[in-house]
Protein backbone atom coordinates (compact mmCIF):
# COMPACT_ATOMS: atom_id res chain seq x y z
CA UNK A 1 0.00 0.00 0.00
CA UNK A 2 1.30 3.45 -0.79
CA UNK A 3 0.85 6.22 1.44
CA UNK A 4 -1.35 9.10 0.80
CA UNK A 5 -0.04 12.58 1.21
CA UNK A 6 -3.31 14.89 2.21
CA UNK A 7 -3.65 18.30 3.47
CA UNK A 8 -6.85 19.81 5.12
CA UNK A 9 -8.12 23.37 3.13
CA UNK A 10 -10.05 24.20 6.52
CA UNK A 11 -11.19 23.58 9.85
CA UNK A 12 -14.46 22.00 8.98
CA UNK A 13 -14.62 21.13 5.53
CA UNK A 14 -11.88 20.06 2.49
CA UNK A 15 -8.87 18.02 2.25
CA UNK A 16 -6.59 18.30 -1.05
CA UNK A 17 -4.89 14.67 -1.95
CA UNK A 18 -1.63 15.55 -2.87
CA UNK A 19 0.99 13.65 -5.66
CA UNK A 20 -1.47 11.85 -7.33
CA UNK A 21 -1.27 12.25 -11.22
CA UNK A 22 -4.15 10.43 -13.43
CA UNK A 23 -2.63 7.15 -13.61
CA UNK A 24 -1.76 6.88 -10.03
CA UNK A 25 -5.96 8.01 -9.61
CA UNK A 26 -6.72 5.30 -12.21
CA UNK A 27 -4.28 2.00 -11.42
CA UNK A 28 -4.01 2.94 -7.35
CA UNK A 29 -6.91 1.17 -6.23
CA UNK A 30 -5.84 2.60 -2.78
CA UNK A 31 -6.49 6.37 -3.89
CA UNK A 32 -10.69 5.09 -4.28
CA UNK A 33 -10.56 3.57 -0.77
CA UNK A 34 -9.23 6.20 0.92
CA UNK A 35 -10.95 9.09 -0.88
CA UNK A 36 -14.50 6.88 0.89
CA UNK A 37 -12.49 7.93 4.21
CA UNK A 38 -11.54 11.25 2.83
CA UNK A 39 -15.13 11.90 2.48
CA UNK A 40 -17.05 10.68 5.72
CA UNK A 41 -14.10 12.83 7.52
CA UNK A 42 -14.05 15.88 5.49
CA UNK A 43 -16.81 16.25 3.27
CA UNK A 44 -14.86 17.46 0.69
CA UNK A 45 -11.67 16.09 -1.76
CA UNK A 46 -9.60 18.17 -4.09
CA UNK A 47 -7.36 16.99 -6.36
CA UNK A 48 -5.56 20.02 -8.29
CA UNK A 49 -4.84 20.35 -11.26
CA UNK A 50 -5.66 16.38 -12.51
CA UNK A 51 -6.79 16.94 -16.18
CA UNK A 52 -8.59 14.06 -15.79
CA UNK A 53 -10.89 14.47 -19.07
CA UNK A 54 -14.21 12.76 -19.22
CA UNK A 55 -12.65 9.22 -19.56
CA UNK A 56 -10.99 8.79 -16.73
CA UNK A 57 -13.38 10.88 -14.43
CA UNK A 58 -16.04 8.32 -15.41
CA UNK A 59 -13.76 5.47 -14.61
CA UNK A 60 -12.55 6.77 -10.87
CA UNK A 61 -16.34 7.57 -10.35
CA UNK A 62 -16.86 4.40 -10.81
CA UNK A 63 -14.78 3.05 -8.19
CA UNK A 64 -16.66 4.86 -6.06
CA UNK A 65 -20.63 3.41 -6.98
CA UNK A 66 -22.75 3.25 -9.77
CA UNK A 67 -23.33 6.50 -11.69
CA UNK A 68 -26.70 8.25 -12.32
CA UNK A 69 -27.57 8.29 -15.68
CA UNK A 70 -28.22 11.66 -17.83
CA UNK A 71 -30.10 10.69 -20.50
CA UNK A 72 -30.07 14.40 -22.33
CA UNK A 73 -26.61 14.12 -22.29
CA UNK A 74 -24.43 12.74 -25.32
CA UNK A 75 -21.98 11.01 -22.61
CA UNK A 76 -24.66 9.84 -20.40
CA UNK A 77 -22.03 9.60 -17.50
CA UNK A 78 -21.18 13.34 -17.78
CA UNK A 79 -23.46 16.17 -16.91
CA UNK A 80 -21.81 19.55 -18.62
CA UNK A 81 -22.88 22.35 -16.32
CA UNK A 82 -22.82 25.07 -18.36
CA UNK A 83 -24.87 28.33 -19.42
CA UNK A 84 -24.50 27.67 -23.02
CA UNK A 85 -27.63 27.66 -24.74
CA UNK A 86 -27.29 24.50 -26.33
CA UNK A 87 -26.76 22.87 -22.76
CA UNK A 88 -30.23 20.54 -22.74
CA UNK A 89 -30.44 21.76 -18.86
CA UNK A 90 -29.05 25.44 -18.73
CA UNK A 91 -32.55 26.84 -17.71
CA UNK A 92 -32.30 24.79 -14.63
CA UNK A 93 -28.62 25.39 -13.61
CA UNK A 94 -29.35 28.90 -12.18
CA UNK A 95 -30.77 27.12 -8.80
CA UNK A 96 -26.84 26.19 -8.59
CA UNK A 97 -26.43 29.75 -6.77
CA UNK A 98 -28.49 28.97 -4.00
CA UNK A 99 -27.47 26.09 -1.12
CA UNK A 100 -28.64 22.54 -2.24
CA UNK A 101 -28.01 18.94 -1.82
CA UNK A 102 -28.42 17.00 -5.40
CA UNK A 103 -30.78 14.69 -6.00
CA UNK A 104 -32.98 16.01 -3.26
CA UNK A 105 -36.13 15.93 -4.79
CA UNK A 106 -34.88 12.05 -5.73
CA UNK A 107 -36.37 9.04 -3.30
CA UNK A 108 -32.77 8.51 -2.50
CA UNK A 109 -30.37 11.75 -2.95
CA UNK A 110 -26.88 11.34 -4.72
CA UNK A 111 -23.70 9.70 -2.68
CA UNK A 112 -20.84 11.33 -3.83
CA UNK A 113 -20.76 13.98 -6.74
CA UNK A 114 -17.63 14.39 -9.08
CA UNK A 115 -16.89 18.03 -10.37
CA UNK A 116 -14.44 19.07 -12.78
CA UNK A 117 -13.08 22.31 -13.80
CA UNK A 118 -12.87 22.87 -18.14
CA UNK A 119 -13.65 26.21 -18.80
CA UNK A 120 -13.41 28.78 -15.49
CA UNK A 121 -14.40 32.39 -16.02
CA UNK A 122 -11.52 34.94 -14.47
CA UNK A 123 -13.58 36.22 -11.91
CA UNK A 124 -15.95 34.54 -9.46
CA UNK A 125 -17.62 31.23 -10.40
CA UNK A 126 -15.98 29.32 -7.00
CA UNK A 127 -18.04 26.10 -6.05
CA UNK A 128 -18.77 27.09 -1.75
CA UNK A 129 -19.29 24.09 0.44
CA UNK A 130 -20.72 23.92 4.04
CA UNK A 131 -21.35 20.49 6.19
CA UNK A 132 -25.00 19.94 7.12
CA UNK A 133 -22.97 17.57 9.70
CA UNK A 134 -21.93 20.33 11.39
CA UNK A 135 -25.41 22.19 11.09
CA UNK A 136 -26.26 19.53 13.61
CA UNK A 137 -23.60 19.32 15.66
CA UNK A 138 -24.65 23.30 16.06
CA UNK A 139 -28.09 22.76 17.42
CA UNK A 140 -28.90 23.29 21.07
CA UNK A 141 -30.27 20.44 23.55
CA UNK A 142 -33.48 21.96 23.25
CA UNK A 143 -33.28 22.39 19.33
CA UNK A 144 -32.36 18.99 18.95
CA UNK A 145 -35.45 17.27 20.80
CA UNK A 146 -37.70 20.03 19.08
CA UNK A 147 -36.81 18.95 15.30
CA UNK A 148 -35.92 14.89 15.78
CA UNK A 149 -40.30 14.69 14.60
CA UNK A 150 -39.97 17.49 11.82
CA UNK A 151 -40.60 16.46 8.29
CA UNK A 152 -40.06 18.77 5.26
CA UNK A 153 -41.45 19.13 2.17
CA UNK A 154 -39.53 19.81 -0.86
CA UNK A 155 -40.15 21.08 -4.18
CA UNK A 156 -38.76 21.75 -7.19
CA UNK A 157 -40.91 25.08 -7.55
CA UNK A 158 -39.27 26.34 -4.21
CA UNK A 159 -35.83 25.73 -5.88
CA UNK A 160 -36.88 27.27 -9.56
CA UNK A 161 -38.79 30.70 -8.24
CA UNK A 162 -35.38 31.38 -6.34
CA UNK A 163 -34.08 32.02 -9.71
CA UNK A 164 -37.51 32.61 -11.80
CA UNK A 165 -39.71 34.59 -8.68
CA UNK A 166 -42.02 35.34 -11.90
CA UNK A 167 -42.81 32.00 -13.73
CA UNK A 168 -44.69 31.32 -17.33
CA UNK A 169 -47.73 28.72 -16.61
CA UNK A 170 -45.14 26.89 -19.12
CA UNK A 171 -42.43 26.79 -16.46
CA UNK A 172 -44.85 25.96 -13.38
CA UNK A 173 -46.51 22.67 -15.51
CA UNK A 174 -42.69 21.50 -16.35
CA UNK A 175 -41.36 21.96 -12.73
CA UNK A 176 -44.85 19.90 -11.69
CA UNK A 177 -43.48 17.12 -13.19
CA UNK A 178 -41.26 16.34 -10.10
CA UNK A 179 -43.57 15.25 -7.12
CA UNK A 180 -42.90 16.73 -3.91
CA UNK A 181 -40.62 14.71 -1.81
CA UNK A 182 -40.78 15.02 2.21
CA UNK A 183 -37.54 14.09 3.97
CA UNK A 184 -37.40 14.72 7.69
CA UNK A 185 -35.33 17.28 8.99
CA UNK A 186 -33.08 15.67 10.74
CA UNK A 187 -30.89 12.68 8.45
CA UNK A 188 -30.11 9.62 11.13
CA UNK A 189 -27.59 7.92 8.84
CA UNK A 190 -26.65 4.62 8.68
CA UNK A 191 -23.59 5.57 10.68
CA UNK A 192 -24.70 6.89 13.56
CA UNK A 193 -24.14 10.58 12.82
CA UNK A 194 -27.43 13.06 12.05
CA UNK A 195 -26.83 15.69 9.57
CA UNK A 196 -29.60 18.48 8.94
CA UNK A 197 -31.60 18.27 5.60
CA UNK A 198 -32.10 22.01 3.75
CA UNK A 199 -31.41 23.85 1.02
CA UNK A 200 -33.32 25.31 -2.03
CA UNK A 201 -35.90 22.66 -2.23
CA UNK A 202 -36.93 22.88 0.88
CA UNK A 203 -40.68 24.46 0.73
CA UNK A 204 -41.88 24.18 4.16
CA UNK A 205 -42.49 22.06 7.27
CA UNK A 206 -45.51 19.95 7.39
CA UNK A 207 -47.81 21.05 10.15
CA UNK A 208 -46.29 24.49 11.11
CA UNK A 209 -47.49 27.89 10.39
CA UNK A 210 -46.14 28.50 7.10
CA UNK A 211 -44.29 32.17 7.81
CA UNK A 212 -42.92 30.40 11.07
CA UNK A 213 -41.34 27.44 8.63
CA UNK A 214 -40.09 29.79 5.91
CA UNK A 215 -37.68 31.75 9.15
CA UNK A 216 -37.09 28.11 10.98
CA UNK A 217 -35.41 26.86 7.34
CA UNK A 218 -33.78 30.45 6.56
CA UNK A 219 -32.52 30.39 9.80
CA UNK A 220 -31.14 27.28 9.94
CA UNK A 221 -29.81 27.73 6.28
CA UNK A 222 -28.01 31.01 7.66
CA UNK A 223 -26.20 29.35 10.71
CA UNK A 224 -24.77 26.70 8.70
CA UNK A 225 -23.43 28.72 5.67
CA UNK A 226 -21.61 31.29 7.56
CA UNK A 227 -18.17 32.11 6.14
CA UNK A 228 -16.59 30.76 8.71
CA UNK A 229 -18.04 27.12 8.39
CA UNK A 230 -17.54 27.41 4.53
CA UNK A 231 -15.30 26.55 1.81
CA UNK A 232 -15.25 28.17 -1.31
CA UNK A 233 -12.90 26.66 -3.73
CA UNK A 234 -11.75 28.99 -6.51
CA UNK A 235 -11.33 26.63 -9.42
CA UNK A 236 -8.22 26.05 -11.85
CA UNK A 237 -8.93 24.11 -15.12
CA UNK A 238 -8.34 20.70 -14.52
CA UNK A 239 -9.19 20.45 -10.74
CA UNK A 240 -11.51 18.07 -9.56
CA UNK A 241 -13.44 18.07 -6.67
CA UNK A 242 -15.45 14.75 -4.84
CA UNK A 243 -17.91 15.64 -2.14
CA UNK A 244 -19.98 13.55 0.04
CA UNK A 245 -23.41 14.73 -0.84
CA UNK A 246 -25.47 13.34 1.88
CA UNK A 247 -23.72 15.98 4.46
CA UNK A 248 -22.85 18.94 2.55
CA UNK A 249 -24.99 21.81 1.02
CA UNK A 250 -23.22 23.40 -1.70
CA UNK A 251 -23.65 26.19 -4.17
CA UNK A 252 -22.19 27.87 -7.14
CA UNK A 253 -20.42 31.61 -6.30
CA UNK A 254 -21.51 34.23 -8.78
CA UNK A 255 -19.88 35.36 -12.24
CA UNK A 256 -20.38 36.76 -15.38
CA UNK A 257 -22.74 34.97 -17.00
CA UNK A 258 -21.66 36.08 -20.28
CA UNK A 259 -18.28 34.56 -20.25
CA UNK A 260 -18.03 30.67 -20.54
CA UNK A 261 -18.21 28.30 -18.08
CA UNK A 262 -17.97 24.49 -18.33
CA UNK A 263 -17.87 21.97 -15.46
CA UNK A 264 -18.47 18.49 -15.92
CA UNK A 265 -19.86 16.10 -13.14
CA UNK A 266 -20.43 12.81 -12.56
CA UNK A 267 -22.45 11.43 -9.82
CA UNK A 268 -22.32 8.54 -7.74
CA UNK A 269 -25.87 6.79 -6.93
CA UNK A 270 -27.18 7.11 -3.41
CA UNK A 271 -27.74 4.02 -1.47
CA UNK A 272 -29.36 5.35 1.62
CA UNK A 273 -32.88 7.43 1.59
CA UNK A 274 -33.06 10.06 4.17
CA UNK A 275 -34.47 8.62 7.35
C1 LIG B 1 -23.50 20.74 -9.41
C2 LIG B 1 -23.36 22.09 -8.85
C3 LIG B 1 -21.93 23.99 -8.75
C4 LIG B 1 -20.99 24.73 -9.63
O1 LIG B 1 -22.85 20.45 -10.40
O2 LIG B 1 -24.25 19.95 -8.81
O3 LIG B 1 -24.09 22.46 -7.98
O4 LIG B 1 -20.19 25.52 -9.09
N1 LIG B 1 -22.37 22.82 -9.36
O5 LIG B 1 -21.06 24.55 -10.86
MN1 LIG C 1 -25.28 20.71 -7.22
Amino acid sequence: MSAIATKELSARVGVEVLDVDVERLLNDDEIAVACVDLLEQHGVVLFRELHAGDEAQVAFSRKLGELVQFGKYTNPNVMEISFDPGNPNAKYFPSNDYWHIDGSMDPVPAKTSVLSAHVITDRGGETAFASTYAAYDGLSGEERKRFAGLRVVHRMERIQRLSYPDPTPEQLADWARWSDRVHPLVWTHESGRKSLVFGASASHIVGLDPDESRALLDDLEHRATTPDLVLTHAWSVGDLVLWDNTGLVHRACEFDRSQPRRMHRSTVLGEESIK
